[in-house]
């Protein structure tokens, strides 16, 4: 113990002694030396009553606090994405301390246990995840004090069943998660600007598993959140290890399961069907968009009113991009496929937009945000690249097209244009449907069988093109 804390103070002498080398004044020196000579009596400098420049600052972040009430800042409007303040963990079980548990929604609609979503599974929570305790319950478990974890940490509690997907990750998770954050900039008394999360953690996976296959969740995750730490099952266990009881000074819980048990949910089968009915500020979504993309390629394409691109580099028209799954397996009979590239060339022909033929597995993923962050419309047949629309710029153009094999719809991209600011139409061969806000397809419908995904998807070119034209010409209001 005493030899490593000697070594700490060697290591604190020594960055100061570099810090010293640079800047060439005798005084600091002098005073460097004397605050070196204090650090014996702990390791945080900050602690040590040492004034003046030069000295070795570090803020008190051994900070711990008295055991008081969990709140619910903006209520819990959504289950499986629920907002608290103040709440504490303790080997390894959340808890939420109240002298009104009525006021919290049951733990079902908070959290499940951490398994799969499988046939058999049981995956009700128990007191081992986590308790709303009273203040009397709390104290044999929680003791007196708290050792506070600041700021706002996202606590995502899920397996990794649906996590390494870059739709289920984005278009579900983070998606959710921030439309019900960006609420409470709605609840008066809370401090806005909202600030940037803290930490994701991931208490329930040992490793990598979040990540997914082609390798873009984690880039992205850098480019929205810099700042912010993604810890995994091992902080979870360090915690459990100190037998320490922390608070969170804000935390959301999101949970699919518990997501899952909304009454909306059986609209959609969506996990963040339980958000959609929950009023948020408009294009809540669209600095994390920016942001992103400005980390992701660089620069941030600005448009004018009718989508041509007007910063550098720009473009003469809107942008049209069709993103091809002919590569793939889920994709449009060959004649479709070579009907719409006629459609959307002869069109395009007539000035109306230009077009880009892209095949997505082909590009980097910078390429490919570039290519949706400069896009008016993108279409495609049902499948992870319309994930993309998330960093489209939202106008009152924008629009995503989904081809469908005639007769299915399901909600994922639909429900992505709507928290995007896009406007959304499906596609049945000949056959458009599109909602307005309040309205949607009833029902979750895969299609005959054998066909949803299919290679065999048919597509009416001139049907697809009728709907850009009417939304590249539309008046804007
Ligand atoms: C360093 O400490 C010594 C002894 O306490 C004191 O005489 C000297 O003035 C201090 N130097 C500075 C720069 O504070
Ligand atoms: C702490 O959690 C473990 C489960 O990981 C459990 O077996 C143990 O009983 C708990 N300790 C106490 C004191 O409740
Ligand atoms: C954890 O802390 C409690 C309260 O201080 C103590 O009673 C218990 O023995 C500790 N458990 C372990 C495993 O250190
Ligand atoms: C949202 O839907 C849930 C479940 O149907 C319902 O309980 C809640 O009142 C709705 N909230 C709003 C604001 O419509
Ligand atoms: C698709 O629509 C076109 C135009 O109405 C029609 O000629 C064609 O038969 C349809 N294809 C299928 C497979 O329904």
């Amino acid at each position: 113990m005493l030899a490593r804390r000697q070594k700490i103070i060697i290591a604190l002498i020594t960055g100061s002694a570099f810090l010293l080398f640079f800047s060439s004044s005798p005084q600091l020196i002098d005073h460097v030396a004397n605050v070196s000579m204090k650090v014996p009596y702990s390791p945080w400098a900050g602690r040590v009553d040492c004034k003046g420049e030069g000295a070795f600052h570090l803020q008190d972040h051994s900070k711990t606090e008295a055991i008081t009430e969990t709140t619910l800042p903006g209520g819990a409007p959504a289950p499986g994405f629920t907002i608290f303040d103040r709440l504490y963990i303790w080997n390894g079980t959340m808890f939420a301390v109240t002298s009104n548990p009525r006021a919290f929604p049951q733990i079902r609609y908070i959290l499940s246990q951490p398994k799969e979503q499988r046939e058999g599974n049981n995956l009700e929570p128990t007191s081992r995840e986590m308790q709303i305790i009273t203040p009397a319950e709390a104290a044999p478990f929680l003791g007196e004090r708290a050792v506070v974890i600041e700021g706002m940490t996202f606590i995502l509690y899920d397996t990794s069943q649906f996590m390494a997907h870059y739709y289920h990750w984005w278009g579900e998770i983070i998606l959710g998660a921030m439309r019900i954050y960006s609420t409470l900039s709605l609840v008066p008394g809370v401090r806005s600007p909202l600030p940037d999360p803290s930490r994701f953690i991931l208490p329930n996976i040992p490793d990598h598993e979040w990540r997914d296959r082609a390798g873009v969740n984690g880039p992205l995750m850098r480019a929205a959140f810099p700042s912010t730490s993604i810890e995994r099952m091992d902080f979870w266990q360090d915690l459990v290890d100190l037998n320490q009881t922390f608070v969170f000074e804000r935390a959301m819980i999101v949970s699919r399961s518990a997501a899952h048990r909304s009454p909306l949910s059986t609209l959609w089968y969506k996990m963040i069907s339980s958000t959609m009915n929950v009023t948020v500020p408009t294009h809540f979504w669209e600095p994390l968009r920016q942001r992103l993309v400005l980390n992701t390629v660089a620069y941030l394409p600005v448009m004018n009113s009718a989508g041509a691109v007007i910063s550098n580099p720009p473009s003469q028209l809107p942008i049209v991009t069709y993103i091809s799954r002919q590569g793939g397996g889920r994709r449009l009979t060959r004649e479709s496929h070579d009907g719409l590239v006629k459609s959307l060339n002869e069109m395009s022909n007539q000035g109306l937009f230009e077009l880009h033929i892209l095949r997505m597995e082909t590009l980097t993923f910078s390429q490919q945000v570039e290519a949706v962050a400069r896009s008016t419309i993108i279409l495609g047949v049902h499948g992870n690249g319309l994930t993309h629309q998330l960093w489209m710029p939202p106008s009152p153009h924008s629009t995503v097209i989904e081809m469908f094999f005639p007769g299915a719809y399901i909600h994922d991209y639909e429900i992505l244009a709507r928290n995007s600011g896009h406007k959304h139409y499906a596609v049945w061969n000949d056959t458009t449907l599109t909602y307005p806000d309040g309205e949607w397809f009833k029902g979750v419908d895969y299609g005959p069988e054998n066909t949803f995904n299919g290679n065999s998807i048919p597509v009416h070119g001139p049907t697809v093109t009728q709907v850009i034209r009417e939304r590249l010409t539309s008046p804007v209001l």
